[in-house]
């Protein structure tokens, strides 16, 4: 079956498998789709979700990426068959390659994704669901949605790149203590140790990550994803080297900024007085 292209008769839409996508006004809703099996993430979905990300990056259709879950988990974690005993299973090459795979969806792509994204967390969420996760830009979580580094009950450590993930988000006693009980904790607790930004009751899930998807579709795309790469990089970088790039980070933005924002701003607030920057957005042509 092809698993990268679903026809519908207008343009195509990516995914269709283990991975689905529905447009809605610019929101691209991209759900893991192994509801059976709690959306455990295997091999498989790695490829289809690279293919998934690369089409929607340059599709006009979506400008603002929701990734969710199909049924009632976000994602049970790695699939305990459909990695860990496949990569078991295979030889050393063919394990690097599955492992790439998992990699580039999962944080390398997300993290540098030239749009937006947003984790929309609906229920179960273990081990490696915690990497695409924090790797989306912002997270909104059920406040019921159970959140557990479970990986200490099996085994096994938080591997792959969890460990690393999480503490980049989580002060160093929290995610200890997770990491080293694997005790269970919803959605409430999530958004007080910042792994997501709110969390809210079932039935306002979709509508409140939805407000969150259409104030960032109000903004001018170009600023928006210099702004996301700007604060990624220069947080891993002394204060001189920051300043330096986002000196020069800032100059480039408008150089490429073809709705010429920083102009429009500067001109609405001092000369026509139609704007305060303080209270909203600059008016867009
Ligand atoms: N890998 C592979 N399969 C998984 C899975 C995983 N991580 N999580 C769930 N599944 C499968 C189950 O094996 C089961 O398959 P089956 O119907 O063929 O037997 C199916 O999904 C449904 O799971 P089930 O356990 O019956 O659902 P539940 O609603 O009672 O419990 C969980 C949900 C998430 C609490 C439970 O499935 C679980 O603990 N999963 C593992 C979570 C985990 O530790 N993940 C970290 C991996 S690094």
């Amino acid at each position: 079956m092809n698993s990268t292209v679903k026809n519908t008769g207008e343009k195509a839409v990516p995914g269709g498998n283990d991975v689905l996508v529905e447009f809605e006004d610019g929101i691209a809703w991209v759900y893991l789709n192994r509801p059976e099996k709690r959306n455990a993430m295997s091999v498989d979905l790695a490829r289809e979700m690279n293919v998934v990300l690369d089409a929607l990056e340059i599709d006009d259709r979506c400008g603002v990426i929701v990734l969710t879950g199909a049924g009632e988990a976000f994602s049970a974690g790695m699939d305990l068959q459909g990695f860990f005993r496949t990569t078991d299973a295979i030889t050393d090459v063919e394990r690097h390659r599955a492992y790439r795979e998992t990699r580039a969806w999962q944080w390398r792509t997300l993290m540098h994704y030239a749009k937006p994204t947003i984790a929309m967390v609906n229920g179960w969420c273990f081990g490696g669901a915690f990497t695409p996760l924090i790797c989306c830009d912002l997270a909104i979580a059920d406040k019921d949605a159970v959140f557990g580094l479970s990986e200490i009950n099996w085994g096994i450590i938080p591997g792959g790149v969890v460990s690393k993930a999480i503490s980049t988000l989580m002060g160093d006693r929290e995610a200890l203590y997770y990491v080293m009980t694997g005790e269970k904790f919803d959605g409430t607790r999530a958004a007080e140790v910042g792994l997501v930004n709110q969390a809210v009751p079932a039935e306002e899930l979709k509508d409140r990550t939805r407000e969150l998807a259409k104030n960032l579709l109000e903004k001018n795309p170009t600023v928006l994803r210099q702004a996301r790469m700007a604060y990624k990089y220069a947080r891993e970088m002394n204060w001189e080297q920051a300043a330096e790039y986002l000196t020069a980070k800032g100059d480039q933005t408008t150089f490429v900024d073809t709705e010429k924002g920083r102009d429009k701003g500067l001109t609405q607030f001092l000369d026509e007085k139609t704007f305060k920057p303080g209270l909203g957005n600059y008016e867009r042509d």
